[in-house]
This record gives structure tokens, sequence and C-alpha cells, in this order.
């Protein structure tokens, strides 16, 4: 065996390891051969004919080098040109490849993504990831099928009927935790965990990240990142002005929120068209006003909804309500910046994709811990999930790939506002981050880290939809105890006690 092993490795002419496009070995074939033969001799395993034909019918379609295979039992002649794709993705081929799809071994096709990422920085973040998988697979064509709404309220209502439908995008992006329910995962998803094995997911992604993911005991999705929602950005140019620092407490905040009334400037810039904006700011609140133990024991059972350091939080929204700009209904989480970049609204709560938008403009701002949560990270992670009915499902691998790499999580994360979930990220790297991002990994590595309600890290979906409810409607009311009230309902209608 070892003999013939090393007869067909002779034969073969290793043209060398390709710069861009697809990691992997193009080679010509000095004397005719069978693929299962080839696949043998270089992958050390037969069974992995299909990923090579699928590979080098990649490569022809953009490079008429290569050689085009028509039929997998086909002998190769000698002069062909091949190329023969690292094994991990070739594993990750055969696991995902149904024999009865022959079209899927020729290669092209589109990549449809689906995610909300339509404002500044998370455009720019997406575009970076796309970059990278066109360089390695320059024979699919994206589509990006962008629904805009932050947070992705609008985005998971249209993409619902589709996945019932059997119509889904290739790929789409998911939160981590819970949000995942809201999908019926074990009818439309396929698990992930063959990937994350051959891959190595499961030993890159912290334990705690890990273990967000899981449910019913799969993976649904591949992390890109690591976002923070209680962030308080504030305007650099207006704190100098003022000689203000960042506020420490509510009580801080609310002196400057004063002050800065008196000067005819908008103390704490707040959107609300998406709905979710204001819940949003009051999930941060409550990580002030209860410990990360009692925060995360909201979603769990363990800390009742009754708890005095909810009607806290009710009552620190309502008074910051007295401080925001008139027109916030009519404002999306993006454009509500522009207030900040103007120079006519000084303070804004709202999760670190706001540092990708003040990139993407090239804005210089401040920013701090939500008053009253330093030391404590409320998280979330965006993922990418693989329906079972993708149409196009041999070019989720590569995707799938790029979201998990470091190299996709440096391009993505530096113009996204967020820090790559991977725990491997040296110092050189880190350095290509901006100072804020860097502080963020240190925060990230040190913090209690607690989970986001509103981008599906604490609870289902059904659940987070009530909190948002009880949000929206007290900012109509501002009835503490009414409001209270309506999230003690929705606890008990979540959790069943
Ligand atoms: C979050 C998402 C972020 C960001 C934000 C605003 O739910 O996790 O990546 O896009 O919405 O759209």
């Amino acid at each position: 065996m070892r003999r013939v092993v090393l007869g067909v490795l002779v034969g073969l002419a290793v043209v060398g390891l390709l710069g861009l496009g697809q990691a992997g070995t193009s080679l010509v074939l000095t004397h005719a051969s069978s693929l299962q033969n080839v696949a043998l001799t270089i992958l050390g395993d037969a069974a992995l004919a299909p990923a090579i034909m699928r590979a080098t019918n990649s490569k022809a379609l953009v490079d008429a080098t290569f050689y085009r295979i028509s039929r997998l039992d086909e002998v190769i002649p000698a002069g062909a040109k091949l190329f023969i794709p690292e094994k991990t993705w070739a594993q990750a081929f055969l696991a995902v490849w149904d024999p009865n799809r022959v079209e899927d071994l020729f290669g092209g096709g589109k990549l449809v993504v689906g995610s909300w990422w339509t404002a500044g920085g998370e455009a720019e973040g997406l575009e970076a990831l796309f970059s990278l998988y066109r360089d390695a697979y320059p024979d699919v064509v994206i589509v990006n099928a962008t629904v805009a709404g932050g947070a992705g309220f609008v985005f998971k209502a249209v993409l619902k009927p589709r996945l019932i439908a059997g119509d889904p995008p290739d790929t789409f992006q998911l939160h981590a935790g819970l949000e995942v329910e809201g999908y019926s995962p074990e009818v439309y998803l396929r698990p992930l965990d063959d990937l994350y094995a051959i891959f190595g997911w499961d030993k890159v992604f912290p334990p705690d990240l890990l273990e967000l993911m899981l449910y019913k005991g799969h993976y649904w999705g591949v992390p890109v990142n690591i976002h923070r929602s209680n962030v308080l950005w504030y305007s650099k140019e207006i704190f100098a002005r003022y000689d203000l620092k960042p506020p420490a407490n509510w009580e801080e905040f609310f002196q400057i929120c004063e002050f800065l009334k008196g000067q005819g400037i908008v103390p704490i810039t707040l959107a609300n068209a998406g709905g979710w904006e204001a819940p949003h700011l009051f999930e941060t609140i409550l990580a002030s006003t209860l410990t990360p133990e009692e925060y995360r024991g909201l979603w769990t059972g363990a800390t009742p909804w009754t708890h005095p350091g909810v009607t806290k939080a009710l009552e620190i929204l309502k008074k910051i309500l007295d401080y925001v700009n008139a027109d916030y209904s009519a404002h999306t989480w993006d454009t509500v910046l522009e207030y900040i970049a103007a120079g006519r609204g000084a303070m804004n709560i709202m999760g670190d994709w706001a540092m990708g938008w003040f990139m993407a403009k090239g804005v210089d701002v401040g920013w701090a811990p939500v008053p009253g949560t330093q030391g404590v990270f409320v998280a979330l992670s965006d993922t990418f999930a693989f329906p079972k009915r993708a149409p196009n499902p041999i070019n989720v691998i590569g995707w799938l790939e790029v979201c998990g790499s470091k190299a996709g999580q440096i391009a993505f994360n530096m113009r996204k506002g967020s820090i790559p979930a991977r725990t491997d990220i040296t110092p050189e790297e880190k350095a290509q981050f901006n100072p804020y991002l860097q502080s963020c990994m240190e925060d990230w590595a040190r913090d209690a880290i607690v989970p986001s309600v509103m981008h599906g890290a604490a609870a289902p979906e059904s659940w987070v939809v009530d909190f948002k409810d009880a949000i929206n409607l007290f900012l109509v009311t501002r009835d503490v105890a009414g409001t209270q009230a309506a999230l003690v309902a929705a606890a008990k209608a979540a959790l069943g006690k």
C-alpha cells in the first residue's frame, strides 16, 4: 500500500500554495489517475474525491488553466491541473454535501447572506467579510440580502416566513443565545457540531460563549464577534468645553444633564424608531441597579421582577426622558448619533456598533461604561446560521469558515466596532484595533459578563418582545408601578412562575 501511495506521489507535480484564493494546493498530474486515487494520495482519504472535484471546478470557472472535471468517476488525464483544497475544507464539504446534488460538484452559484447590517460601520464590516470570501471563492456571486432595521426586528420578521416556506437565504445573522429558539432550529437549521469539530471552533471560542451557543445540545451559528451593549458615548468637544467628566453614577449623570439642558444642548440623545432602542437603554440601566448576579437572575427566575432594583431602573429611565431629544421616535440608533457628530447632543447610550458608526463617519467620540455599570459587560454576539434548505449549501462552508477565522474576525470587527470572539488574538493583532476596541478587549477579559436581552442573549424571542412592548408603553404612560407589573407578568409567561 505504502509503495502504491509513493508511486502516485512521484507522478504528481505540486505547483504550490496559492497566495490569495481558497487555501489549498494546485497540482498537475503527470500521468492519468482517478480522482479517488488523488484524494487518497494527497488527502489520505479516497472519500474526499468529490471535494477535489468541486474545488477544481470552482477554480476552472475563473481560471482556464484548471481542468474541468465532468464526472466523479472520470479518469483525469495526464497534464490536467487540479486544485486540492485543505483537508478541513474537504471534510466539511463531505459533511455538508448531499450526494443527490450532483450540481454541487460544479462550482459557482450564489451565496445569499441575510443580515440587518446596513448602517455605517455595520455595512463596512460586512463588506470586509465579503471581500475575504470573494478572494477565496471568486466563482461565487455574493447576494447581500440585508433588511434594514437595527437589532434585526424587521429582518427576523421577514426571515421567519421564508424559512417556513423553504426559501431561506444561504446563511443569516443570528444572535448567540436563546434567540435561536424562535426559528425552531431542529426543523429549519442545520446543526453545526460537525463543522465545529472539523474547523476547531470548539477550541477557539471562550467556554462561556460556547455554552451560550448551545441550544438543545447543538451549535446553530458561528460567532463573528462580541458586542457590548452598555456604553455611554459622549461628545469630547462638549465635555471639554464645559470641563465635564464622564458620569460614574446616575447622580452625576443627571447633574450633567441638568447643566447641559441649561446650555441649550440635548443632554442625552435617544432613538426609538425601531421600538428597541429605548428598551436597550433600559436593559443597561437594569445592569446598573442590580448586581451582575441579580441581573442574570432576572432571566432565570432567581431574581423576582418585583425587585426594588427594577423599580429604581424604571425611575431612572423616567427621569432620563426629561433630557432627551423630543424627536426620538423618528430616529434610528444611527441617525440620532448625528446629534453628537454635529455637537448638538452630548451623550448617547448604545451598544458599541455605535463605535462602528463613529469610525465610519470619522467622528472622534468619548466613551465610558453606562453609569453604575463599571466592571459589568452586557454582552451579545452575532453569529451566522446555516438553514437546512440553503439553496447553495456548499458555498456556505467557506462563508462560515471566513466568519470563524482569525483573518475574518480581525477585518470585520475593527470596522464593526466589536471585538473578535476568538481567544487567540495576539498583542500585535490587538494593536491594530482602535483604543476603544482595545479597552473593550480588556474589559471583556476582566469584567463580569451578563447577557443582553434586546440582542438575543438572555431570553427567548417571545419574552424579548413582551419586555420591549412594556418599555415602549412606559415611554407614553411613565407609569413605574404599572410597567413593573407588566414586566413581572412577562417573566411569568416566559418562565411559568
Ligand atoms: C444588534 C447587532 C449588532 C448591530 C445592532 C444594530 O442586534 O447584534 O451587530 O448590528 O444590532 O443594528
